[in-house]
């Protein structure tokens, strides 16, 4: 099938390279002049595993083109999907400007295709952003709206898909779904999306169809409720602190009980990354705009806004709050492992909360200081390697579980530290293990 992508971000690519592995031609269209040029020789502009050997591939078997032109894209494409961003306006609606603007622009793509050509003009137009319920809809008003002059010369399909990828196992995630949600309003969106996605559920994960509003529902629905997972393992993690219970024993224990499942409980410095606040945020709105308070929502992104400061809580309890010109090593900046995405991570409220304080910081991060790099600038400062951050600190805070950060060196580690503190936030370290070091450990509920 020919497919445009439009706009070529975390998700636009990883949509765009697995549908070409799999044969399907694919154009991906970005307006950022400078990430295409990147693309078109092969480079990836963003880390994530897997991704660039899928890339370079399809690009040199010409089935993966990258251009900023969107009439192109369009015009020699059957499907288009919307992998826009949709961030968080000031009240927490999502921000539709840039998706609505360029379904405005697709529209005027075809309209000038339509008057140009003899043959009836068709085309599928797939959102993969995540969009508010009704979405779709609107979408639908404006195509139909833009072209209602031409009447059956041009057909749009709309339809919602909503993506599921996690960031860091992006290319697995697609390649192998547990499952393609696909919103239609007709049966012919629905056996062309079908037939798209038969290629990544041959291991049996369902193609499950419904109506568009279900669809868009879905994603923001499934978000909150691994957020809520982890807010409530927070506030239990919390609990357990003052009552001298370990959280780890109980998330393990907890986790066994089949109808509750071990993942998404680890207590920690609080979820972040481009999805969960900003969808979270969304889906608070979309209650409020209909009349509905929806409690438990406010509350998981309440408990959030907390625990992003609980590490900063510790600190200032340890160390007494004349906290000037203390060393602090951080690790990990990145959102989570196996990304260089920092949007919304906790390392940001975590750093900006320290030098507040008038701690100076020095961080380290496998992939994610360029990025980092762009938020914090020359406020903070940046180590070659882990144990580079660590000399003469005066404690260590572990913010992102990264592999490299698990099985460290915690003699080097003492010898280089002014004071052997380890403030872990996310429960990676053993606390009798490195306390029998020589280590004062504090964790997150335990
Ligand atoms: N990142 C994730 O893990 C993830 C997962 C599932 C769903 N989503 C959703 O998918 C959507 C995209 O997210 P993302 O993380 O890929 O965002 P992103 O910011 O990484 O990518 C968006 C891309 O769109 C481009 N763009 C902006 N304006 C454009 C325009 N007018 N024309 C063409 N391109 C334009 C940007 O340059 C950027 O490359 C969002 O709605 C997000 O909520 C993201």
């Amino acid at each position: 099938m020919n497919i445009a992508i439009i706009g070529t971000g975390y998700v636009g690519l990883v949509t765009g390279a697995c549908f070409a592995e799999v044969g399907n031609n694919v154009i991906c269209m970005d307006i950022d002049k400078t990430k295409i040029n990147k693309l078109k020789k092969g480079i990836i502009p963003i880390y994530e595993p897997g991704l660039e050997e899928i890339v370079k591939k399809n690009l040199s078997s010409g089935r993966l083109k990258f251009t900023t032109e969107l009439d192109y894209a369009v015009e020699n494409s059957d499907i288009i999907f919307l992998c826009l961003p949709t961030p968080s306006k000031k009240d927490g609606n999502a921000d539709l400007s840039i998706l609505f603007s360029v379904v405005k622009n697709i529209a005027k793509v075809l309209r000038e295709i339509t008057i140009r050509s003899d043959l009836k003009v068709k085309k599928f137009l797939v959102s993969k952003s995540t969009v508010p319920v009704g979405t779709a809809d609107k979408i639908k008003e404006m195509i139909d709206r833009e072209l209602k002059k031409f009447g059956d010369k041009v057909e749009v399909n709309i339809a919602s898909n909503p993506e599921f990828l996690k960031e860091g196992n992006a290319v697995q995630d697609f390649m192998f779904p547990d499952r393609v949600v696909i919103g239609v309003s007709n049966g012919e969106a629905e056996m062309v999306l079908r037939e798209l996605y038969e290629p990544f559920v041959r291991t049996g994960a369902p193609i499950l169809v419904m109506d568009t509003r279900s669809a868009e529902m879905v994603k923001y629905a499934a978000n909150a409720f691994l957020a809520t997972r982890i807010s409530f393992m927070n506030e239990i993690a919390n609990l357990c602190e003052r009552l001298g219970a370990d959280v780890e024993k109980v998330r393990i224990a907890i986790g066994y009980d089949n109808r509750i499942g071990p993942k998404f409980l680890f207590p920690g410095v609080g979820w972040g990354g481009s999805c969960f606040p900003k969808d979270v945020k969304a889906l608070i709105k979309m209650g409020e705009e209909n009349g509905l308070n929806l409690k438990i929502v406010n509350s998981v992104y309440e408990v959030n806004e907390k625990q992003k400061r609980i590490i900063v809580e510790k600190i200032k309890k340890h160390f007494g709050k004349d906290l000037k010109d203390k060393k602090i090593a951080l690790w990990g900046l990145s959102f989570k492992p196996k990304t260089d995405d920092m949007r919304e991570a906790p390392s940001i409220t975590i750093i900006n909360e320290l030098l507040k304080l008038g701690v100076k910081i020095v961080a380290f991060d496998p992939v994610a200081i360029p990025n980092a790099k762009k938020i914090f600038k020359d406020k903070i400062k940046y180590a070659k390697n882990q144990y580079d951050a660590l000399k003469n600190a005066d404690a260590l805070v572990l913010v992102t579980e990264w592999q490299e950060f698990r099985e460290p060196d915690f003699n080097y580690m003492q010898k280089l530290m002014r004071t052997p503190v380890i403030f872990d936030g996310r429960n990676i370290y053993n606390p009798e293990r490195v306390k029998k070091i020589g280590f004062t450990y504090y964790g997150i509920g335990r």
